[in-house]
This record gives C-alpha cells, sequence and structure tokens, in this order.
C-alpha cells in the first residue's frame, strides 16, 4: 500500500500544502488517540458550556478543537483558522499562505454511544490583503479551496482528501502511524436506492421534499418502481462516507421546524468540503436553488440545505423543486 505522501507528490501538491496537509493529520492522528482513550481520560459526557452555534458541547469537542487549533497556529503555515466551536476567526501567522476552516468532531451526539464521528476540514489560500484577524478572509466560495477532507474515526480511521486531483481514500496505520492509500480516484454510481434523511423531520419540510422522499418510500408501487433502502448514522462524516463508498443520496433540507434557522449543516465546516469530495467522485452538490460550492459566504457560521450524492437521484430529487 502506498503511503500518503507519494501520493501527494503524484497529484503535484506544492511542498507547503504538503507541509500544512501532514500538520493536519498529525493533529487528527492526536484526536483519533484521544477519542479512543477517552473513558480513561474522564472525557466522555458534556460541558456546561454552549458553543457560538447555540450547541452544548462535549468534552471531546472542546479537545478536540483545542488540539486542532493550537497545532495549527502553532505551525506557522496559516494565517487564521476558523472553527465550528470558535466564535470568530483566530489569528495566526500574519504571512501564513492558507487559511484552514474546521469542523473539529463532527456528529458529537455520537460520542457517548461508541459510534461514528469525525473531523472535517478545508483549507483556502489566505488573501494577502487582508489582516490576519479578520474573518472576512474566510468568505470564500467552496470553489476555491485548495485541499479539503475528513478523518472518520470508525473501527478504522480513514482519511478521504482531496487537492483536486480526485477523492482517494486513506487508512491510518497504526503500526507506522501513517495514513496509507487504499482507494483512488473514488467513483460515486450515478443511481442508487439508497438515502439519508433525518425522517423525524418530515412534518416541516417544504411540500416537494414531502413529495420526493413518499415517492421513495413508495417504492415499487409508487411512480418510482423500485424499493429504496434509508439509512441515517446522525454525523455526515459517516453518511457521507457510505455515500462516498456506495453510492446514494444524503439531504438535510430546509425545514420549519425552528423558524430562526430553516437550515442545520454548516457551509464552511461541513457543507463545502463534503460537496468537493462529491463533485471529484462525480456526484452532485446542490441546494434546491444551485451548486453548494458557488455560494459567496455571507457569515463564516453560515448554514445552507444539503442535497447530495448519486448524481441521477439528486437531479431527481431537484426536478421535485421546479
Ligand atoms: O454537525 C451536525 C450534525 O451532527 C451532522 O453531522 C449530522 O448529519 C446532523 O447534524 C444530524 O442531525 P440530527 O440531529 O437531526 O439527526
Ligand atoms: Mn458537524
Amino acid at each position: 500500500m502506498q503511503r500518503l505522501s507519494l501520493t501527494l507528490r503524484q497529484d503535484n501538491v506544492p511542498l507547503d500544502l504538503i507541509s500544512l496537509i501532514k500538520t493536519i493529520l498529525a493533529a487528527t492522528k492526536e484526536i483519533s488517540f484521544r477519542v479512543s482513550q477517552a473513558h480513561m481520560s474522564g472525557l466522555m459526557g458534556s460541558t456546561l458550556d454552549e458553543n457560538i452555534q447555540g450547541e452544548i458541547q462535549k468534552k471531546l469537542d472542546v479537545v478536540a478543537n483545542e488540539l486542532f487549533k493550537d497545532i495549527l497556529l502553532e505551525s506557522g503555515f496559516v494565517k487564521a483558522i476558523s472553527s465550528e466551536e470558535e466564535d470568530t476567526s483566530v489569528a495566526g501567522n500574519a504571512v501564513g499562505k492558507y487559511i484552514v476552516s474546521f469542523d473539529p468532531l463532527d456528529g458529537s451526539s455520537n460520542i457517548d454511544i461508541n459510534s461514528l464521528i469525525g473531523t472535517i476540514f478545508s483549507i483556502h489560500e489566505a488573501p494577502e490583503h487582508m489582516d490576519a484577524n479578520n474573518p472576512d478572509m474566510f468568505k470564500q466560495s467552496g470553489d476555491k479551496q485548495v485541499c479539503l477532507g475528513y478523518v472518520l474515526y470508525g473501527p478504522a480511521t480513514m482519511l478521504v482528501m482531496t487537492t483536486g486531483s480526485g477523492t482517494h481514500f486513506y487508512v491510518l496505520d497504526r503500526t507506522h502511524g501513517g495514513y496509507l492509500l487504499v482507494h483512488r480516484n473514488v467513483k460515486i454510481p450515478e443511481d442508487t436506492q439508497e438515502f439519508a434523511i433525518n425522517m423525524s423531520n418530515q412534518r416541516f419540510w417544504q411540500e416537494p421534499m414531502q413529495n420526493y422522499i413518499g415517492d421513495l418510500i413508495a417504492g415499487e408501487a409508487g411512480v418510482r418502481d423500485k424499493n429504496f433502502n434509508m439509512r441515517w448514522i446522525a454525523a455526515m462524516v459517516g453518511d457521507i462516507h457510505r455515500v462516498l463508498s456506495r453510492g446514494g443520496i444524503f439531504t438535510y433540507p430546509t425545514d420549519s421546524k425552528n423558524p430562526n434557522q430553516p437550515h442545520k449543516l454548516r457551509l464552511m465546516y461541513e457543507a463545502n468540503p463534503m460537496s468537493f469530495l462529491i463533485e471529484q467522485a462525480g456526484g452532485l452538490a446542490m441546494t434546491t436553488t444551485g451548486r453548494i460550492m458557488d455560494i459567496e459566504p455571507t457569515s463564516i457560521h453560515q448554514r445552507v440545505e444539503v442535497i447530495m450524492g448519486s448524481k441521477n437521484e439528486v437531479e431527481t430529487c431537484l426536478s421535485y423543486f421546479k
């Protein structure tokens, strides 16, 4: 099996970006270890604090965030970081070439049940003319990401990453401590019979989504003329990993459950990096009005509706909104 650094050289990734990627991966190896040791270190359960997203933080959310943030800021490679767990961006090296957005521990409701969680990261070039303290540096579309991916802390710790030359899967080999390539240029099947959505929100969806999911559930007896299966891991990293591995459609649609917050997933930390991986693998990543990666962000903690996965199924879903 090929080492990650060789794959990066084959994909012609610039040396300074390789150094940043290695820094990020060092952080993920540490988080992977801390997650596996959480019971012994008293790191299970919640803190008493709410993050900027209005969610109670788990102890491991805080630990993963601090680790990721410190390692990145100390590296000197980054001008600033922005995290789902931080109120605003945090300045690093004024002459750093890159900025990094991340969700240190996605799917944190899975922590206490020893289920799938992961770290999502996204790298953009730092605008030279802006101050390192300026969060507006992060207001760049997903299209401009230069490298992004996630690390899934599952039965195996896996890295899924792209630098724009295909989506590749790697596995953490604990015997030598590095990531090894297991699947180059992953391709998502264009058709699927599997969907992922939180069905308990059904009554809050817009009518076209109600109709679309209704037709999937009707299966062979309905207009789709085939049966569909449903999966919901409640961690986007886990659900997207399944979609990349064997196809499917994943959606967190607009809903009216909380009128002040029609969308759940975050553009910078979740939707953009996952969209890039999905598109590199031949899938689609959309909102009902356009491509996710075309969105020009207006705030760093912006949320967005998400419909992504197997190309033909995403198109079918969108046709209900026309
Ligand atoms: O980070 C948000 C998140 O945990 C995603 O990883 C996941 O897809 C979703 O929320 C789960 O939402 P729900 O709690 O509605 O199942
Ligand atoms: Mn998340």
